[in-house]
């Protein structure tokens, strides 16, 4: 890898050296097995292609000024992908498989851990899918788990600089009492018509409503949101978002700098009162946003006035980078070094 430049690396797909598989056949899980190809050989009639029976995770390890591999709170993505198996009736992997399988494809593709200096990471894929021949409207008799890494930039290459969203009132990406709450293909798929729209329009997200009333704000496409206002840390509560790893370790932050945290429904109104808006999860840690605007009822918010971040944004970022690549303490015990 030595004549790679890691610091213009995009968010996109790369070939690595491994990948690591394992199924669930007959009630049980069998054995990790590690394998060169890209490929995976499907029944056509498998249930994950017809059915949506499919779920994944995105998480990342950082290699820190000390040459060591960091794996960041992998237990919780463990724990959120059983519950997306209970979700949608898929076989679910204990914890300690999901995080056995993360530590062998990182060590594995050691050499594809970005160094310190570029800012960049690997980032971690695990998907499951149901396998088997069905045609029935069931859940398969059998499954898939397996785990890809790739190589991605860092998120902000010109620097930690606020874009725009925007509300698009006629469309949601999940329902009242749907799926919003676990990682699901589908999910994604009823987001693209919308994302693509929002982007063609020249904003970096859409920041969706909750779908039942429309009153209250959710979450950005893959991203969670919160405010900041005065001496608080607000960022919504809803039965249609994912619960976000990355906002879960910032509102720890927030608390242990001395803010307020504020988990509750935030109705769309309460925007014009954020000094401070933005989104976030894995792939930005955050993104602050300067400008949100309404679109169908024509009504603009206006965040950061002068087009930078705010001082909570940039302090909030600060630490948790600093966590992750191992230059602030890891208080919580939430890294995981990779021997
Ligand atoms: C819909 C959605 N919300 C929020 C997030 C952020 O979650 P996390 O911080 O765990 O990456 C993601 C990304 O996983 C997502 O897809």
């Amino acid at each position: 890898m030595e004549n790679m430049n890691w610091s213009d690396l995009a968010f996109g797909y790369m070939k690595t050296d491994y990948n690591v598989r394992c199924y669930y056949r007959d009630g049980k899980w069998g054995e990790l097995e590690v394998s060169s190809s890209e490929i995976i050989n499907i029944h056509m009639a498998a249930t994950c292609l017809h059915y949506g029976q499919e779920s994944f995770e995105g998480l990342k390890a950082f290699k820190g000024k000390d040459g060591k591999i960091r794996v960041f709170r992998m237990d919780e993505n463990g724990k959120r992908m059983q519950a997306s198996s209970r979700g949608i009736k898929m076989a679910e992997l204990p914890v300690e498989m999901f995080e056995e399988a993360v530590r062998k494809v990182v060590k594995l593709n050691e050499r594809f851990v970005p160094p310190y200096e570029s800012g960049a990471a690997l980032y971690i894929r695990p998907l499951m899918i149901g396998l088997g021949a069905q045609v029935g409207v069931k859940p398969a008799p059998e499954y898939m788990f397996m785990i890809f890494v790739t190589p991605v930039g860092p998120y902000f290459k010109g620097g930690f600089k606020p874009s725009k969203v925007c509300i698009m009132r006629e469309y949601d990406r999940a329902a009242p009492q749907g799926t919003g709450t676990i990682k699901v293909g589908g999910n994604y798929a009823a987001s693209l018509v919308a994302g693509e729209k929002a982007k063609e329009k020249g904003y970096a997200a859409v920041l969706y409503l909750d779908p039942k009333e429309k009153k209250y704000l959710d979450e950005c496409g893959p991203a969670n949101f919160f405010g900041i206002r005065g001496n608080s840390y607000i960022t919504p509560q809803s039965h249609s978002i994912l619960p976000s790893i990355t906002n879960k370790s910032l509102q720890q932050l927030a608390a242990d700098m001395g803010l307020t945290v504020e988990r509750r429904p935030v109705p769309v109104e309460e925007l014009a009162t954020f000094d401070e808006a933005a989104e976030c999860g894995t792939a930005a840690v955050i993104a602050p946003i300067s400008q949100i605007d309404d679109l169908d009822i024509d009504k603009s918010y206006v965040i950061a006035k002068d087009g930078k971040p705010g001082p909570v944004c940039e302090k909030l970022y600060n630490k948790l980078r600093g966590i992750q690549y191992g230059d602030e303490p890891d208080t919580y015990g939430w890294v995981t070094i990779i021997e």
